[in-house]
C-alpha cells in the first residue's frame, strides 16, 4: 500500500511538472509565432504611460518584464537606464537586439520564462511589467525592488471585455485586471499615480506607479 501511495505521489508531482514546462514551451511557441514577422507588431515607441512619466521614475537599474520587441525596454536604455529585459520569446528578445543595436543602445536583453524566471531581490529601481498578466509575480517585483525603487504596471481592465470579440486584448478575464485592483496590490507602496478608463478606442487599461517604502 504504501508503495502504492509513494508511486502516486511520483506521477502526480512527474505529471504537474511536466504540464509547467509544457505551459512555458506553449507560450514560446504562440508568441514566436506572432512575432515571426519582419514588423514590430507593437511598433518601436514605448507606451504613452512610460514616456509621460519618464521624469517621475526613479533612475538607476531596471527590469523590464515580458518585454516583447523592446519599445519600452530601449526606451528606458535611452533615457539612462541600465536595463534588463526578459521576454519568453527568443524571435522577440532577437528582435529587440537588433533594434539596439541599429540605434547604439546597451541594453541585457534575454530569454525567460516568468512562470519559472526568480527576479534577483533587491536589486532594482525600476521593473516594469506592460500588457503581461501574472499575478504571482507580484511578491517577486516589490521584493525585487530596492526602497525607493518603483514599480510601473499598465495592461487592459476588465472592461475590455465590454467591446467584444473583435477588440484587442485578451479575452480571459484572468488576464485582466479587476477594478481596483492595483490599487489593492500595491497597497503596502506609496501609489504616485494610478488611473483606470479608456486611453483609446477600444482600448479600456489600468496603470500604476508605486514606489516601495
Ligand atoms: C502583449 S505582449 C506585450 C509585450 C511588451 N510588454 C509590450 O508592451 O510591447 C505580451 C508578452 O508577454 C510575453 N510572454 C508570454 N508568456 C510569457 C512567459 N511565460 N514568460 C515571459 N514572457 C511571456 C510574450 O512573449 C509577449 O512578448
Amino acid at each position: 500500500m504504501k508503495m502504492m501511495i509513494t508511486y502516486m505521489i511520483l506521477f502526480c508531482s512527474f505529471f504537474l511538472l511536466s504540464q509547467i514546462a509544457f505551459a512555458g514551451e506553449e507560450d514560446r511557441k504562440r508568441w514566436n509565432k506572432r512575432y515571426s514577422t519582419k514588423e514590430y507588431i507593437y511598433g518601436k515607441e514605448p507606451i504613452a504611460f512610460l514616456k509621460e512619466n519618464i521624469h517621475v521614475l526613479t533612475k538607476g537599474k531596471a527590469l523590464v518584464l515580458a518585454m516583447g520587441e523592446g519599445r519600452n525596454a530601449l526606451f528606458l536604455a535611452r533615457n539612462g537606464f541600465d536595463v534588463d529585459g526578459c521576454d519568453v520569446s527568443d524571435v522577440a528578445v532577437k528582435k529587440c537586439k537588433v533594434l539596439a543595436q541599429e540605434n547604439n543602445i546597451k541594453i541585457n536583453a534575454f530569454v525567460a520564462d516568468l512562470e519559472e524566471y526568480e527576479i534577483a531581490t533587491n536589486q532594482y529601481d525600476l521593473i516594469t511589467c506592460i500588457y503581461y498578466t501574472q499575478r504571482d509575480l507580484i511578491p517577486q517585483i516589490k521584493a525585487g525592488l530596492k526602497k525607493g525603487g518603483m514599480v510601473l504596471i499598465e495592461t487592459y481592465s476588465i472592461d475590455q471585455l465590454n467591446y467584444g470579440d473583435n477588440a484587442p486584448g485578451p479575452k480571459n478575464p484572468e488576464y485582466l485586471l479587476k477594478h481596483n485592483e492595483l490599487l489593492d496590490l500595491f497597497r503596502d507602496f506609496h501609489i504616485l499615480s494610478y488611473r483606470e478608463g479608456e486611453v483609446a478606442p477600444q482600448k479600456t487599461v489600468a496603470s500604476i506607479i508605486a514606489q516601495k517604502k
